[in-house]
């Protein structure tokens, strides 16, 4: 199984990093669906992953699917040291940015965003997701969590709030797309993969030609 390869990989990839660094990465495959949206990663793809974590999905993406080259940003500093730290492929990079500053120059053929929106204040979602076309992508993969069934909605924001004493502010996976829809994206995927209590959902949407000025 894909994700069980991507655990191994984690545990390889942070060996110099805290036990529990390790420990988080390597179970991170066993709750979040990495696989599918690293299958959806074309081969030698030029990516931004946007809110990168430690940079578990771009090292893999480097490893599985020969990435031509990789920027994340997040803007956590304690990641991002984590996300250096464990590479030293000169394909990557990694940079403290929050997603309402500039974006990184690209091109980029892909953005990838995974469990980001959630984190995003509900009044801010809309916009953010807007700005995603500003980077001019082929491909936009994003994957969130929805917030029903109600029940899995809670679980997931005890387990953020375990994780980060935030709270967490999940949006209906039809409304994501449709938003992406809107901004000139063809949605070309928009699918459930729930993974124990964790809702998790996939959009894939692709633009040919960036959109005129209006
Ligand atoms: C649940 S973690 C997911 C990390 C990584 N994408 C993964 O799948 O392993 C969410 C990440 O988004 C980052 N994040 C949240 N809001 C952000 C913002 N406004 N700008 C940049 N990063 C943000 C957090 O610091 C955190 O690292």
């Amino acid at each position: 199984m894909k994700s069980r390869q991507i655990s191994r990989f984690a545990w390889r990839h942070y060996c110099d990093a805290s036990l529990s660094i390790r420990w988080l990465t390597r179970l991170r495959p066993a709750i979040c669906p990495l696989e599918v949206v690293a299958e959806s990663v074309p081969v030698g793809a030029r990516v931004l992953d946007v809110g990168c974590g430690a940079g578990l999905l771009l090292s893999w993406l480097v490893e599985s699917r020969s990435l031509a080259s990789g920027v994340g940003i997040d803007l956590s500093q304690r990641a991002i040291e984590i996300a250096k730290s464990a590479t030293s492929d000169s394909r990557l990079r990694f940079e403290v940015r929050r997603t309402q500053e500039p974006w990184p120059v690209g091109p980029f053929d892909v953005v990838t965003l995974v469990d980001v929106l959630h984190h995003v204040e509900p009044n801010r979602q809309r916009a953010f997701v807007k700005r995603i076309g500003e980077i001019n992508p082929k491909r936009v993969i994003l994957k969130d969590l929805d917030p029903r069934p109600r029940w899995k909605a809670w679980m997931n924001a005890l387990h953020d709030f375990l994780m980060t004493r935030r709270r967490v502010y999940p949006r209906k996976m039809t409304e994501v797309a449709a938003w992406l829809a809107e901004d000139g994206f063809n949605v070309v995927r928009v699918e459930r993969l729930d993974r124990l209590w964790y809702s998790h959902y996939l959009i894939e949407a692709t633009r040919t030609t960036s959109p005129s000025a209006d």
